[in-house]
């Protein structure tokens, strides 16, 4: 969970986001947003997935038979399948980087983003080449591929992301970031930040879209939600705090604007690591390395998550072959992203309610299906599902004393907070 969690989200999204709605402020607000809102949530769709024993739709048919409930499996597999559209973009940009690395990764040009992902051919076939990566993982199964795959990376992306931030609190000017990322100016935080945070929190901890539900279907009985969600919530924040300072100091320190958008941790590290090496150019080639594998390695434990969830329902539901299942839903998101990939350059001009085809899909997801999918799975365990099923299963039955205890909070966050406080956040937002 730790791996879908742990992604493009925390390094490429959360440091332009943060940057855009005003650095620490932003980042209070998503922290709260976690907290009260996300965890919540975390928790309904374990209770569900696990319960269940089955993708969204199975799990729901199971849980409340005869009702319309299990409509929601819809939302859980357009929304994933979309997610992983541009997402796979930008695992291609990685990809792209990556391979930078070795050649004019050495060169201290800034400028190149722009170029590179508005032309045609190189950002199709880097998105090409990551969906294939993510396709090769998921058709080794679950076992063998998902969870080998993650368990190998995880630990190695804490390290590398740690190396990194030493490296950039220790360049000179880079005191302006760490402020920026723990000084909060609130003046800069509207209705729609607010709203962006909680976007944040969905997006980062793969909420809202059935990822956690098909992950926890696959956890054994023994196994501790509380701890799982806790554990999940905190590493996830830690990574993207860490990324922050990895990113942001390095912002400050080579004169970019935090407020660069998409495009600030692809334009600003690489313009660092070119400096940083001092014209050794096994130096900036090396550090440009371990960062661009870092930013690849979690995009693609994110990525998988979030193609098992559509594969687990045809699998579980259509009795699709895996591979027919794979095959399918790869096409399909190989065709969006190429529109997606196509959006930053011959179909820029192509803008719905003034953003691109990029943009309206992320902010459509992140903004506003993800936080949908959100409130659904709150009001069904906490409204729909007796409560003493519910206790059970985030007890243990009964076996685990704390999860016990704290079980009245954790019912009054899902049955009433967290889904007022999505609906709030949704209309003021809109009025806004
Ligand atoms: N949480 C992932 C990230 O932060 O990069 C993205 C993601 C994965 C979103 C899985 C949604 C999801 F279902």
């Amino acid at each position: 969970m730790a791996g879908s969690a742990i992604g493009l989200g925390n390094i490429w999204r959360f440091p332009y986001v943060a940057g855009e709605y005003g650095g620490a402020a932003f980042i209070i607000v998503y922290l709260l947003a976690c907290a009260f809102i996300a965890l919540p949530i975390f928790f309904a769709e374990t209770v569900i997935g696990r319960r269940g024993g089955a993708d969204t739709f199975g799990s729901m048919k199971k849980l409340a038979p005869g009702s319309g409930w299990h409509r929601i499996g819809l939302l859980t597999i357009l929304v994933p399948i979309i997610i992983l559209s541009y997402y796979s973009v930008v695992g291609g940009w990685s990809v792209h980087y990556l391979i930078r690395s070795f050649g004019s990764g050495a060169d201290d040009a800034v400028g190149h983003f722009g170029p590179f992902i508005s032309s045609v051919k190189l950002p199709i076939i880097a998105h090409t080449v990551f969906i294939a990566l993510v396709a090769i993982i998921v058709l080794a199964g679950v076992k063998k591929g998902i969870e080998k795959f993650t368990k190998i990376t995880m630990p190695i992306l804490f390290v590398l992301i740690l190396a990194i931030v030493v490296f950039s609190v220790t360049l000179p000017g880079s005191g302006k970031g760490v402020e920026y990322l723990v000084n909060p100016d609130f003046s800069k935080l509207s209705a729609d930040g607010i709203a962006a945070a909680l976007g944040q929190a969905f997006f980062s901890l793969s909420l809202g879209v059935g990822t956690v539900l098909t992950y926890a279907s696959y956890m054994r009985k023994q196994d501790d939600i509380l701890f799982s969600g806790v554990g999940t919530a905190v590493s996830d924040f830690l990574f993207a705090m860490l990324a922050g300072f990895a990113v942001m100091p390095a912002v400050f320190a080579a004169g970019i604007s935090p407020e660069a958008g998409p495009g600030l941790v692809f334009e600003t590290l690489p313009y660092i690591f070119a400096k940083m090496g001092g014209g050794l150019v096994w130096l900036s080639t090396g550090l440009s390395l371990v960062f661009f594998a870092t930013v690849l390695f979690a995009a693609l434990t994110s990525a998988i998550s979030l193609l098992e969830v559509g594969v687990a329902y045809l699998v579980e539901e259509k009795k699709m072959h895996r591979r027919t299942a794979v095959f399918s839903l790869v096409l399909f998101v190989w065709v969006v992203g190429i529109l997606c990939s196509l959006s930053f350059g011959p179909l820029s001009n192509v803008t719905i309610f003034g953003d691109s085809i990029f943009d309206t899909l992320d902010k459509a997801c992140a903004n506003w299906l993800m936080p949908l999918g959100g409130l659904l799975f709150t009001l069904f365990v906490g409204w729909r599902m007796p409560s003493a099923d519910v206790l059970d299963e985030f007890s243990n039955g009964g076996t685990k004393p704390l999860n016990r205890k704290i079980y009245p909070a954790v019912r009054f966050l899902i049955r009433y907070l967290a889904p007022a406080g999505i609906v709030a956040i949704i209309l003021s937002a809109i009025f806004n």
